[in-house]
């Protein structure tokens, strides 16, 4: 099994460059399924998730070339609409292929993701967006077999701001005969990046950045480049870093107007944190934490993949914090592990009372998941012997 060993107690000093965005990347690989063509990517993040997406395009035909921090996509044979459940089932982000099959080729078979390691994660809201662009959803064997000659524009509301269900249902918008009105769209900066860049392949998108995207339906797209904004994840993971040890890190090439929230947060736990137009430098001399309260919501609230490792600086923050969870209640597998290092939380439904305790002790831990793993080693990064 792999495992990491962390040697804790050092300050974190230096500048770090932000990575491209893993969220936005992953559907903008499935969108480049939508036209026939060359497509260079890049600020491309090298992680598994991308590779595994890279593959999924090749089995549906395409050819993807990584190199460095590009990718190089040749979509012109991508002619399967098959995304097998082996594949599917080992990243969620996978099912976005849907969308994009139905809009180019009027059809798709992909398997449903199946089970996720904190709870239920639905795709209802994918399905029936689908649905009401005319689509023709079946079941069969675990696979979603999709059918629509034409897809035809309508008006959709979705009734939970979904990040997922948007890429999606946006992705087959843009091919829909007519016009497409879709309500309460995910607001997140990888669900703008996406329609963007949508956009630059010739679609007609108005209102980005609201809650609400008209869509005239084109019968052309063509490729696009595109440069992956910076990973507001990875950025507000290091800002908490720096909080469990003290330091001060210049963290450059991402975006401090994507992390309002966090920002906030950070500042209310104590941290000094200066700002300019792509750099964000994070600084905590000494003193003690200051406890916070978390409410993870849809952007630009708390992100909900920023709660385990904020929580990670709450075991040490002065007082008691509230951290709850509302996007994915049951996102909280980190709890038991940060309690092995001495951690004192306690969970009250959906939220995680965290009181802070002097320091924390190392010890073996399990890692269930990418989020709740930066939190364990967020917390190895200061855990004493
Ligand atoms: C979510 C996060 C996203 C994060 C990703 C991976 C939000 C709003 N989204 O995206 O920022 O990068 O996890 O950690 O914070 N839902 C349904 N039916 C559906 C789809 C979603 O009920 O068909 C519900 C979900 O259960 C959840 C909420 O809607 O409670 C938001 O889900 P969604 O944004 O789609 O989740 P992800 O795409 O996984």
């Amino acid at each position: 099994m792999d495992s990491l060993i962390l040697r804790g107690g050092n300050p974190l000093e230096g500048e770090i460059p932000i990575s491209g965005s893993k969220n936005a990347t992953l559907p903008l690989l499935a969108a480049a399924l939508l036209a026939p063509g060359f497509y260079r990517f890049s600020n491309v993040p090298k992680l598994k998730d991308v590779r595994t997406m890279s593959n999924l395009l090749r089995i549906l035909g395409a050819k993807v070339d990584e190199v460095d921090h590009e990718l190089l996509i040749d979509t012109s044979h991508a002619t399967h609409v098959e995304a097998p459940y082996e594949l599917v089932k080992t990243m969620r982000a996978s099912f976005y292929v849907l969308g994009a099959l139905l809009g180019r080729h009027g059809e798709a078979r992909v398997s449903l993701p199946g089970g996720c390691a904190w709870g239920p994660r639905p795709v209802d809201l994918h399905l029936k967006g689908l649905e009401a662009l005319g689509a023709k959803l079946d079941l069969d064997a675990g696979y979603v077999v999709a059918s629509a000659l034409p897809l035809r524009g309508a008006t959709f509301e979705f009734g939970i701001s979904s990040v997922g269900a948007s890429c999606n249902v946006l992705m087959a918008a843009v091919r829909a005969e007519g016009t497409t009105v879709l309500k309460n769209i995910a607001l997140e900066p990888e669900v703008t990046q996406l329609a963007n860049f949508l956009n630059r392949m010739g679609a007609k998108i108005s209102g980005i950045g609201t809650r609400d995207l008209t869509i005239q339906g084109v019968a052309h797209l063509q490729p696009a480049d595109a440069a992956m904004i910076p990973d507001r994840i990875e950025t507000g993971s290091y800002i908490c870093a720096v909080g469990m040890t003290t330091g001060k890190v210049r963290l450059t090439n991402t975006d401090p107007h994507e992390l309002p929230s966090v920002i906030d947060k950070a500042r209310q736990a104590g941290l000094t944190i200066e700002t300019g137009a792509d750099w964000i430098s994070v600084e905590r001399r000494g003193g003690a934490l200051s406890a916070f309260d978390i409410t993870t919501d849809t952007y630009p609230g708390f992100p909900t993949d920023l709660q385990a490792p904020f929580m990670a600086l709450a075991t040490l923050a002065e007082g008691q914090s509230r951290i709850t969870a509302t996007i994915y209640t049951d996102r909280f597998t980190h709890v038991a592990e940060l309690a092995r290092l001495g951690a004192q939380i306690h969970m009250d439904g959906n939220s995680a009372v965290v009181t802070g305790v002097p320091k924390l002790t190392g010890a073996p831990v399990m890692s269930t998941d990418l989020r709740a793993s930066v939190c364990l080693v967020l917390a190895g990064l200061v855990a004493q012997r």
